[in-house]
Protein backbone atom coordinates (compact mmCIF):
# COMPACT_ATOMS: atom_id res chain seq x y z
CA UNK A 1 0.00 0.00 0.00
CA UNK A 2 1.44 3.20 -0.85
CA UNK A 3 -0.20 6.34 1.16
CA UNK A 4 0.40 9.96 2.02
CA UNK A 5 -1.65 10.61 4.64
CA UNK A 6 -4.54 10.01 7.10
CA UNK A 7 -5.22 5.99 5.71
CA UNK A 8 -8.60 5.74 5.90
CA UNK A 9 -8.98 4.09 2.78
CA UNK A 10 -5.77 1.61 4.36
CA UNK A 11 -7.74 1.09 7.35
CA UNK A 12 -10.28 -0.21 5.38
CA UNK A 13 -8.49 -2.34 3.74
CA UNK A 14 -6.80 -3.60 6.90
CA UNK A 15 -10.18 -4.56 8.39
CA UNK A 16 -11.34 -6.56 5.77
CA UNK A 17 -7.56 -8.45 4.97
CA UNK A 18 -6.88 -11.64 5.69
CA UNK A 19 -7.61 -15.51 4.58
CA UNK A 20 -10.94 -14.79 3.07
CA UNK A 21 -10.69 -11.28 2.08
CA UNK A 22 -8.56 -12.45 -1.35
CA UNK A 23 -5.67 -10.03 -0.59
CA UNK A 24 -3.64 -9.38 2.00
CA UNK A 25 -0.95 -6.12 3.42
CA UNK A 26 2.67 -7.27 3.41
CA UNK A 27 3.43 -3.48 3.54
CA UNK A 28 2.46 0.20 3.52
CA UNK A 29 4.94 2.67 2.07
CA UNK A 30 4.56 6.67 2.51
CA UNK A 31 6.72 9.47 1.12
CA UNK A 32 5.90 11.57 4.24
CA UNK A 33 7.35 10.86 7.78
CA UNK A 34 4.36 11.56 10.64
CA UNK A 35 1.80 10.39 8.71
CA UNK A 36 -1.34 8.88 10.51
CA UNK A 37 -1.62 6.07 7.80
CA UNK A 38 1.58 4.76 9.46
CA UNK A 39 0.31 4.80 12.70
CA UNK A 40 -2.75 2.27 11.63
CA UNK A 41 -0.10 -0.04 9.55
CA UNK A 42 2.31 -0.57 12.75
CA UNK A 43 -1.13 -0.73 15.15
CA UNK A 44 -2.17 -3.66 12.73
CA UNK A 45 1.37 -4.94 12.71
CA UNK A 46 2.08 -4.05 9.02
CA UNK A 47 6.06 -3.48 7.94
CA UNK A 48 5.75 0.45 7.71
CA UNK A 49 8.72 2.57 6.04
CA UNK A 50 9.23 5.94 4.36
CA UNK A 51 10.59 6.80 1.16
CA UNK A 52 11.24 10.20 0.76
CA UNK A 53 10.65 12.29 -1.86
CA UNK A 54 14.34 12.74 -3.93
CA UNK A 55 12.76 15.75 -6.26
CA UNK A 56 13.52 12.73 -8.67
CA UNK A 57 10.97 10.96 -10.16
CA UNK A 58 13.21 8.07 -11.35
CA UNK A 59 15.06 6.96 -8.10
CA UNK A 60 11.64 7.65 -5.96
CA UNK A 61 9.97 5.20 -8.30
CA UNK A 62 13.00 2.45 -8.23
CA UNK A 63 12.91 3.13 -4.53
CA UNK A 64 9.52 2.17 -3.94
CA UNK A 65 9.72 -0.51 -5.85
CA UNK A 66 12.22 -1.68 -4.37
CA UNK A 67 10.37 -1.34 -0.96
CA UNK A 68 7.25 -3.19 -2.67
CA UNK A 69 9.60 -5.99 -3.90
CA UNK A 70 11.34 -6.82 -1.11
CA UNK A 71 8.76 -6.96 1.29
CA UNK A 72 7.24 -9.53 -1.28
CA UNK A 73 4.11 -7.38 -2.90
CA UNK A 74 3.05 -8.24 -6.00
CA UNK A 75 0.99 -5.37 -6.36
CA UNK A 76 0.40 -1.84 -5.53
CA UNK A 77 -2.26 0.25 -3.91
CA UNK A 78 -2.00 3.61 -4.27
CA UNK A 79 -4.72 5.30 -1.25
CA UNK A 80 -4.36 9.16 -0.96
CA UNK A 81 -0.52 8.60 -2.56
CA UNK A 82 0.06 12.09 -3.60
CA UNK A 83 3.29 11.18 -5.77
CA UNK A 84 2.78 10.54 -9.39
CA UNK A 85 5.10 6.95 -10.06
CA UNK A 86 7.56 6.90 -13.10
CA UNK A 87 7.81 4.06 -15.83
CA UNK A 88 9.51 1.56 -13.99
CA UNK A 89 6.82 1.36 -11.82
CA UNK A 90 4.45 0.29 -14.82
CA UNK A 91 6.90 -2.43 -15.88
CA UNK A 92 7.38 -4.22 -12.78
CA UNK A 93 3.44 -4.17 -11.83
CA UNK A 94 1.60 -4.53 -15.09
CA UNK A 95 -1.93 -3.85 -14.82
CA UNK A 96 -1.24 -4.55 -10.99
CA UNK A 97 -1.17 -0.90 -9.76
CA UNK A 98 -4.59 0.49 -8.37
CA UNK A 99 -5.73 3.92 -7.19
CA UNK A 100 -8.64 5.62 -5.50
CA UNK A 101 -10.17 9.10 -6.80
CA UNK A 102 -13.13 11.14 -4.75
CA UNK A 103 -14.59 11.88 -8.06
CA UNK A 104 -16.40 10.18 -11.18
CA UNK A 105 -13.27 10.18 -14.00
CA UNK A 106 -12.51 11.25 -16.51
CA UNK A 107 -14.30 14.45 -14.59
CA UNK A 108 -12.15 16.09 -11.82
CA UNK A 109 -8.64 14.45 -12.76
CA UNK A 110 -6.01 15.98 -10.39
CA UNK A 111 -5.55 17.07 -6.59
CA UNK A 112 -8.24 19.22 -5.71
CA UNK A 113 -11.26 16.55 -7.28
CA UNK A 114 -13.77 17.13 -4.59
CA UNK A 115 -13.47 21.29 -4.52
CA UNK A 116 -13.41 20.92 -8.41
CA UNK A 117 -16.92 19.10 -8.40
CA UNK A 118 -18.73 21.56 -6.02
CA UNK A 119 -17.02 24.45 -7.90
CA UNK A 120 -18.54 23.12 -11.62
CA UNK A 121 -21.58 22.69 -9.88
CA UNK A 122 -22.81 19.20 -10.90
CA UNK A 123 -25.08 17.44 -9.24
CA UNK A 124 -24.13 14.23 -9.27
CA UNK A 125 -20.41 13.36 -7.06
CA UNK A 126 -18.76 9.91 -6.90
CA UNK A 127 -15.83 7.75 -6.19
CA UNK A 128 -13.42 5.77 -9.35
CA UNK A 129 -11.28 3.29 -8.32
CA UNK A 130 -9.25 2.39 -11.48
CA UNK A 131 -5.22 0.70 -12.63
CA UNK A 132 -2.70 3.35 -12.69
CA UNK A 133 -0.96 3.83 -16.32
CA UNK A 134 1.66 6.44 -17.73
CA UNK A 135 -1.39 9.72 -16.94
CA UNK A 136 -2.68 11.09 -13.81
CA UNK A 137 -6.00 9.37 -13.02
CA UNK A 138 -6.46 8.66 -16.15
CA UNK A 139 -6.22 4.42 -16.42
CA UNK A 140 -8.51 1.88 -17.37
CA UNK A 141 -11.49 1.83 -14.62
CA UNK A 142 -12.30 -1.04 -12.65
CA UNK A 143 -15.56 0.55 -10.85
CA UNK A 144 -17.00 4.05 -9.63
CA UNK A 145 -20.00 4.44 -7.52
CA UNK A 146 -22.13 7.55 -7.51
CA UNK A 147 -23.84 10.34 -5.20
CA UNK A 148 -26.17 12.78 -5.41
CA UNK A 149 -24.43 16.66 -4.60
CA UNK A 150 -26.65 18.29 -1.94
CA UNK A 151 -27.31 21.77 -2.21
CA UNK A 152 -26.19 22.66 1.04
CA UNK A 153 -22.61 20.52 0.96
CA UNK A 154 -19.31 21.63 1.96
CA UNK A 155 -15.91 19.99 1.03
CA UNK A 156 -16.05 18.40 4.15
CA UNK A 157 -19.53 17.23 3.84
CA UNK A 158 -19.12 15.32 0.48
CA UNK A 159 -15.57 14.04 1.26
CA UNK A 160 -17.13 12.49 4.26
CA UNK A 161 -19.82 10.79 1.99
CA UNK A 162 -17.26 10.13 -0.91
CA UNK A 163 -15.25 8.34 1.94
CA UNK A 164 -17.95 5.96 2.74
CA UNK A 165 -18.05 5.01 -0.57
CA UNK A 166 -14.61 4.31 -0.90
CA UNK A 167 -14.30 2.04 2.17
CA UNK A 168 -17.09 -0.44 0.35
CA UNK A 169 -15.45 0.14 -3.17
CA UNK A 170 -11.78 -0.13 -2.85
CA UNK A 171 -11.71 -3.27 -0.51
CA UNK A 172 -13.53 -4.94 -3.15
CA UNK A 173 -12.02 -4.24 -5.85
CA UNK A 174 -8.25 -5.12 -4.67
CA UNK A 175 -10.12 -8.56 -3.61
CA UNK A 176 -11.19 -8.88 -6.90
CA UNK A 177 -7.32 -8.08 -8.09
CA UNK A 178 -6.21 -10.19 -5.25
CA UNK A 179 -8.38 -13.30 -6.99
CA UNK A 180 -7.03 -12.68 -10.30
CA UNK A 181 -10.70 -11.53 -11.16
CA UNK A 182 -9.92 -8.55 -13.23
CA UNK A 183 -8.67 -8.29 -16.58
CA UNK A 184 -7.95 -5.14 -18.71
CA UNK A 185 -9.05 -5.11 -22.47
CA UNK A 186 -7.66 -1.77 -24.00
CA UNK A 187 -9.63 0.69 -21.96
CA UNK A 188 -12.29 -1.47 -20.27
CA UNK A 189 -11.65 -3.96 -16.99
CA UNK A 190 -13.72 -7.08 -17.29
CA UNK A 191 -15.20 -8.77 -13.99
CA UNK A 192 -15.48 -12.33 -13.65
C1 LIG B 1 -9.27 9.61 -0.74
O1 LIG B 1 -10.40 10.43 -0.94
C2 LIG B 1 -8.75 9.07 -2.03
O2 LIG B 1 -9.75 8.83 -2.97
C3 LIG B 1 -7.85 10.17 -2.52
O3 LIG B 1 -7.24 10.65 -1.35
C4 LIG B 1 -8.07 10.42 -0.24
C5 LIG B 1 -7.27 9.65 0.75
O4 LIG B 1 -7.94 9.47 1.98
N1 LIG B 1 -6.92 9.67 -3.52
P1 LIG B 1 -7.37 8.51 3.09
O5 LIG B 1 -5.91 8.89 3.32
O6 LIG B 1 -7.50 7.09 2.60
O7 LIG B 1 -8.20 8.79 4.28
Amino acid sequence: MLVSGSGTNLQALIDRAGEDAGYGIVSVISDRPGVRALERARSAGISASIVEWTGDRRSFTHEVCEAATQAGAEALVLAGFMRILGAEALTRFPDRILNIHPSLLPAFAGSTPVADTLEHGVRVAGVTVHFVDERVDHGPIVSQEATAVEPDDTEFTLHQRLHEIEHRLYPEAVAALGQGRLKVQGRRVVWS
